[in-house]
Formats: structure tokens, sequence, C-alpha cells
């Protein structure tokens, strides 16, 4: 049973999975790379389950932790303090902002894999990383709700899916299990079933990003049920690895 949630990173998906925790009567521990003072606001926003610490001592805290942060830092994650855990990670590589990161590039390595790796002694989940921050917040729906979207996941170890699998249920979300850390490439930045299957129908023609990124906030999203994540995911061919975004935000 998880009762509390470490946060490695409480920026916007952070702080969107801290905020459902919340409201789900979970604990939460929020850390960045700043510092916990300057989490305050969002610590009084999300009242008296959530406190503010550093990483690894937000590591230490979760039953089980969230490792949301530009993946260019993934080798700042207190690996000592995650060994043992359970880690959801929702990072995803942009080049732009990632910059090149040789095994990604090669396809040696999915990017959760190259996560995995450096967290040795952590059991890593590929996690939340498929869906957009408001649409994350705006399609949770309580467990039976006929408008209930889904999840993919992706792991080695079944334990730790099981518990991310109830972790998303508590969270708002069916989850869809597609395969190990080496398959997640199917659920990264230009696969099928990343984002775009949440986006809303009908976006005006012509658009700018920044126009695009305010449609986007403004307008409810669309439910994805397990079986489309499904196929979506089963669809999926392998390309090159790294996503590229024009609109601020995404
Ligand atoms: N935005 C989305 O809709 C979305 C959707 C799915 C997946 N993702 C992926 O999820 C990850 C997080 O995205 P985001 O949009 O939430 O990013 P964000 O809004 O830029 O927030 C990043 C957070 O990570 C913290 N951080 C950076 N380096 C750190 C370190 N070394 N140790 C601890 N905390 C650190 C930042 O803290 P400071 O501010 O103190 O530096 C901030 O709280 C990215 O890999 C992204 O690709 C994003």
């Amino acid at each position: 049973m998880t009762a509390s949630l470490g946060l490695l990173g409480s920026g916007r998906i952070g702080g969107t999975l801290a905020r459902l925790a919340v409201a789900a009567g979970l604990e939460v521990v929020l850390s960045n790379s700043r510092g916990p003072e300057t989490l305050a606001d969002l610590v009084a926003e999300l009242g008296p389950r959530a406190r503010a610490a550093t990483p690894a001592e937000a590591a230490e805290a979760g039953d089980l932790v969230v490792a949301t942060i530009p993946l260019h830092a993934y080798g700042e994650l207190p690996a000592s303090a995650l060994a043992g855990k359970t880690v959801l990670d929702t990072m995803n590589y942009y080049p732009q902002r990632d910059g090149r990161i040789a095994e990604l590039d090669t396809n040696e390595l999915t990017s959760s894999a190259l996560v995995q790796r450096h967290l040795a002694g952590s059991r890593v989940i590929k996690a939340f990383n498929n869906i957009s921050y408001f649409h994350l917040l705006d399609l949770a729906r309580s467990a039976g709700a006929p408008d209930r979207s889904a999840l993919p996941i992706a792991g080695d170890d079944p334990v730790a899916k099981a518990e991310a699998t109830r972790l998303l249920d508590a969270l708002g979300y069916d989850a869809v299990d597609i395969g190990t850390l080496a398959e997640s490439w199917r659920s990264e930045p230009d696969a099928p079933g990343y984002v775009q299957p949440y986006f809303p129908a009908g976006r005006p023609e012509g658009m700018s990003g920044e126009e695009t990124f305010r449609w986007l906030l403004a307008t409810p999203g669309t439910t994805v049920p397990a079986d489309r994540v499904r196929e979506l995911v089963d669809s999926a061919v392998r390309g090159p690895a790294g996503g590229f975004v024009d609109a601020p935000g995404l």
C-alpha cells in the first residue's frame, strides 16, 4: 500500500502528480534542484499532506518515488537513497533540451533503461511520460468511471509494475503493461501513443505554437481507454529516439 509519494522534480509533471496524490489521500514529499524553501508556495497550496525536502530525503521518504526532471540531469538522481525502491520515471529525451545522448541516438538503450542503469539498485518503471501535464490533471477519473483513460507502463520487475498499477489507479488512471524497459520505446516521444491521443479533436488550422498551447489549456482532453492505448502501442514502429517540440509548455 502506497501511503507516501516522493517526488524528485516538482515542476509541471511533478506538481501535477503531487496534486493528484494529495487528492487521493497520499502524503507527498516534494523536491527540486534549488532547495525545499523554493517549494513553499506549492506546499502551502497542497496543504497538510505535503512537505518539501531535499531530493535524497524525498527519495528516502517515499514508499514510491517519481523521478520527473529533465533527462539531462538523470545522473544527479540520488542512487543510494533510491536503492531498494520502485522509481517511476516520467522522463523523455528531447535533444533540444537534453543535448545528445549517444546510447539513445543509436537506440542501444531506451531512456528508461539508461535511468535504470544509473539506478542499478532500484526497480525503474516508465510511467506518466506519454501525457501532457494539463491532460494528466484534466483526465484523471475515479475507478470505474466510463470516461476513464489509461496510461502505458513498462518495467522489468513484476512486483514494481503491480505497485505502479495501484498508484495509477489511485491517481485516476488504468494502466496498460507494454513490456520491459527495453520495449518502452513504444511510449517514447513520436510513438503513436505519445501525448497526441489525449489531445482534443478539432484544433483550428493555422495556429502558432503559442496559440496551440493556449487552445490546448482551454480545451478538455480526449479519453483514451485501455484498449485504445494497447492498439496505439502495438502499432508503434521504432524510429530515431528523441522528440521535437515547437509548442511552448509541452
Ligand atoms: N511537461 C509535460 O507535459 C511532460 C509530460 C510527460 C513527461 N514529461 C517529462 O517529465 C520530466 C519533467 O518534465 P516537466 O515538464 O515537469 O519539467 P519542469 O516543469 O521543467 O520541472 C522540472 C523539475 O525538475 C527539477 N529538477 C531539475 N534538475 C533536478 C535535479 N538534478 N534534482 C532534483 N530536481 C531537479 C526542477 O527543479 P528546479 O526548478 O529547482 O530546477 C523542477 O522542479 C521531463 O523529462 C519531461 O520530458 C513532461
